[in-house]
């Protein structure tokens, strides 16, 4: 669906909370959504700006499936299916986020939020950003912007993303286009780290039709139904980035990051504005969910995998639960090597069997319980993800561990009894 046929279909299920009070983008919708996580909320009247403001729109993996309109049991086939099978964008020769050309740039009159006292600035944190590479193509991916002038933001741009090899290739300057208000099938596939040379924008098209048009200055193509489209350059210059609150919600240290400097805005009639809270449910599901089929795949590779829910209390970043049907006892164990190899930001690894369900933790708990032995966990050192506060600050080592909470021996004794199935609205 649409973003803003999504938006609408909340309305109509009810699940939309609709904000007709005037509220400041100054902390205090950054506080409404967080008070709702988990739910649309749109923000109606934004005190001095013209733009509406919706947050949590995909903040849960029902809400993404029913983006999708998909069955939530089918989310790592058709992810799976979308990046081994991209297919190109339809390009349009007009588009909705064009409707409106700004005549000059002034992003005070866009409704960034500041999310908490101590952030750097406001920030926009929903902005895919895309940018080109004579060779490898365009390149989807985002990057939360500070705002620090009229026209200009810094950006997070972490090393050896599409990004950052785009920018180090052009020699320091690139063309960049932000992308703000997107349908799921964008969002998801701006969080893929699909190949070099892949552009994901093709992988929201086979998520769903997903037109682009070419940007009004820059040679970029952008999703043609998206809210609101800047379009710019990013500079040489670095100046400071942060501090901002990341997936693990704490504080991000602060880095010299590269100037984006805006030169034209674009967006549609009656804008809405795209907020996503920084360490929200959002932030994390749209972070951890497209990671599973990577991992799904290479687990596949090594024994039969059932599925694969990187998890919400890890972040939605930093740790998995692999379930597998176990033919042999090294399965588990092959199982962890190849889950850490495809997602090296991870830190730890369950592995569980079929009976286990991976969504609740309570159950995978209760396989730790009766099922782990630590002395086969497999604990080592290795790199890890720039978020782990506990990580080295300058070398990001971290200490690793996959444990197998898989049944060693005779089944029977680890199985969970089942009692007799009877309907409690009979015993009155
Ligand atoms: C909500 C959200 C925010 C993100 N913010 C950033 C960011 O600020 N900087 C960054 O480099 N990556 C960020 N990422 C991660 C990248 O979007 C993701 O790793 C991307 O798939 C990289 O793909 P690429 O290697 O093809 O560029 C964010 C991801 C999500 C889901």
């Amino acid at each position: 669906m649409k973003f803003r046929n999504f938006i609408e279909h909340c309305r109509k299920s009810a699940i939309l909370r609709t904000v007709k009070k005037e509220v400041s983008q100054d902390l205090e919708i950054a506080a409404v959504l967080k008070s709702l996580d988990g739910r649309p909320v749109l923000f109606e009247n934004v005190a001095g700006s013209k733009y509406a403001v919706v947050g949590g729109l995909y903040s849960s993996r029902d809400l993404v499936t029913e983006a999708l309109e998909i069955g939530k049991s089918e989310m790592i086939r058709v992810l799976s299916g979308a990046i081994e099978n991209h297919t190109k964008n339809e390009v349009v020769d007009s588009a909705p986020c064009q409707e409106i050309i700004e005549s000059g740039v002034d992003l005070d009159k866009l409704p960034i939020l500041r999310y908490f006292p101590r952030d750097g600035g406001r920030y926009v944190t929903s902005g895919l950003a895309i940018t080109s590479d004579p060779e490898m193509g365009q390149n989807l991916c985002y990057h939360r912007l500070m705002q620090i002038g009229k026209n200009r933001f810094t950006a997070r741009i972490c090393e050896g993303r599409g990004t950052d090899t785009f920018l180090k290739r052009a020699g320091g300057e690139l063309d960049i286009a932000i992308s703000v208000g997107n349908s799921a099938a964008v969002m998801i596939a701006g969080a893929i780290s699909a190949k070099k040379g892949v552009n994901e924008l093709e992988i929201a098209n086979s998520l769903e039709q997903t037109p682009v048009v070419k940007c009004k200055t820059k040679d970029l193509y952008v999703p043609a139904d998206c809210e609101v489209v800047l379009e710019g350059r990013i500079l040489a210059e670095t100046v400071d980035e942060g501090p901002f609150v990341d997936l693990t919600e704490t504080y991000d240290i602060i880095r010299k990051q590269p100037v984006i400097e805006i030169t034209k805005i674009t967006h549609r009639k009656n804008p809405v504005f795209e907020a996503l809270l920084p360490g929200g449910l959002e932030h994390k599901l749209m972070m951890g969910m497209p990671m599973e089929p990577t991992i799904y795949h290479a687990v596949s590779k090594v024994c039969r995998c059932k599925n694969v829910a990187i998890t919400e209390g890890g972040c939605s970043w930093l740790h998995a639960v692999v379930q597998i049907e176990k033919k042999n006892d090294g399965d588990a164990r092959s199982a962890i090597d190849a889950a850490f190899e495809a997602h090296k930001s991870l830190k730890h690894c369950v592995v569980v069997d079929g009976d286990i369900d991976i969504y609740d933790m309570k159950d995978i708990e209760w396989a730790l319980a009766t099922r782990a032995q630590a002395d086969r966990a497999k604990i080592f050192k290795a790199k890890g993800s720039s978020l782990d506060p506990s990580a080295d600050e300058q070398t990001r080592m971290t200490s690793k561990a996959g444990i197998d909470a898989t049944m060693h021996g005779d089944r029977k004794k680890f199985e969970k009894v089942a009692y007799k199935k009877v309907n409690p609205g009979d015993y009155v």
